[in-house]
């Protein structure tokens, strides 16, 4: 065979839409792209059996950067098997084939980093966007209370859910999880360094620093992606973040100083507040996430905000989800308008004629 041709069959191995996966006796069939990282892919695919569609995650088994999908399968299952049952995907099958790994799991909708870039001005009610900040910390409590960091904190790793559960976040993403109780309960010591993980924006100052996490890094993290889900951007949104590391370190400590007016100026007063909760842990402490979603509360009380209203994706009859469906394959941004079309016909409930802003 021809170096082509071989790539060619190789190619035809991985995960592709239109494949049929058939393995342990069932047949998924491949319909979508969600999502191409550098880690893995996320994929719609349908149980050819029952016709249910269901996300799938997979990962190549050779020349992966860092293998992330055997502690996603974990950490998933850890929580399943708690009987958590809100705000975290359920787990269905998980294999491998001689080329990659997979997982099998419920599909969610649309992430809150593509929701907020779907939304007029990309920014989320301010309603909206506080009860995404509640519920949010309502999943990183669940996931320290048993005894896991998350340590990749940022709105692509949370996503609401489909049809009546749309109001339901959840949280996705367990590849850089970490254990921080030992068998016995008791918090593990810092190691001496730790390697810079997760996403740079939301990376909290410690390991910048290349400092061991805990959940107080979490909740810095977690504090990041709130100021960009209720301001609309970070003061560093626009670095680089392999070029400029350095300098979105610096803006952090900046915005601790001097620099703290300016971080917060889009923000209700309360999350001075809540920032000065989180600098105030210390590497063992169980943060107070009750004192914290009360600050949250606060905010509503005070700005007088209906905490019952629909979210902003439950009020446009739809167009905002479906603009949120296809932002993820942003390679293919001269094919957005000819989907979005296409869906928009499809839809015969939907009658409006009111064109959506495709730009991401
Ligand atoms: N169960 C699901 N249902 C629907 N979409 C999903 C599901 N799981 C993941 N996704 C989509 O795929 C994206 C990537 O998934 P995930 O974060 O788990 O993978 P990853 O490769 O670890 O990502 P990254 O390294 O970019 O954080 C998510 O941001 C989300 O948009
Ligand atoms: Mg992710």
């Amino acid at each position: 065979m021809s170096s082509n041709g071989a790539e060619a069959a190789a190619a035809a191995m991985m995960p592709h839409v239109g494949m049929n996966l058939e393995h342990k006796g069932k047949t998924w069939t491949i319909i979508k792209t969600l999502a191409t990282g550098p880690f893995s892919e996320v994929f719609e695919a349908i149980d050819t059996e029952t016709k249910q569609h269901y996300a799938m995650k997979t990962e190549k088994e050779v020349g992966t950067i860092r293998p992330v999908l055997k502690l996603d399968v974990f950490v998933l299952k850890v929580i399943q098997s708690r009987g958590i049952t809100v705000g975290f995907p359920k787990i269905y099958d998980a294999g491998r084939t001689n080329n990659f790994k997979y997982v099998v799991m419920q599909l969610v909708g649309p992430d809150l980093g593509k929701l907020r870039r779907s939304l007029p001005g990309k920014k989320f009610s301010l309603i909206t966007a506080l009860r995404l900040c509640a519920q949010t910390l309502d999943r990183v409590e669940t996931l320290h209370d048993m005894g896991w960091l998350c340590r990749d904190i940022k709105a692509p790793n949370f996503a609401i859910g489909l049809g009546d559960q749309a109001g339901i976040v959840y949280m996705l993403d367990f590849g850089f999880a970490r254990r921080f109780l030992d068998n016995n309960g008791v918090h593990v010591r810092p190691r001496a360094a730790a390697a810079i993980l997760g996403t740079i924006h939301y990376a909290p100052i410690a390991s910048h620093y290349g400092r061991d996490q805990s959940r107080r890094d979490d909740l810095e993290s977690w504090f990041y992606m709130c100021l960009e889900l209720v301001a609309g951007s970070l003061p560093w949104s626009h670095l680089d973040c392999r070029r400029q590391h350095q300098l979105i370190c610096e803006w952090k400590q900046f915005a601790r100083k001097g620099g703290r007016h300016q971080m917060l100026k889009d923000c209700p007063l309360e999350f001075d507040e809540i920032l000065k909760m989180i600098d105030g842990l210390r590497y063992y402490e169980r943060p107070n996430y009750r004192l914290i979603s009360s600050q949250i509360e606060k905010v509503i009380d005070r700005l007088k905000l209906d905490r019952y209203a629909p979210f902003d994706w439950q009020v446009d009859n739809g167009q905002i989800l479906e603009k949120a469906a296809f932002i993820g394959d942003l390679g293919e941004s001269h094919l957005l308008s000819m989907k979005l079309n296409e869906a928009r016909k499809k839809r015969a409930a939907d009658k409006e004629s009111t064109a959506i802003d495709i730009t991401t």
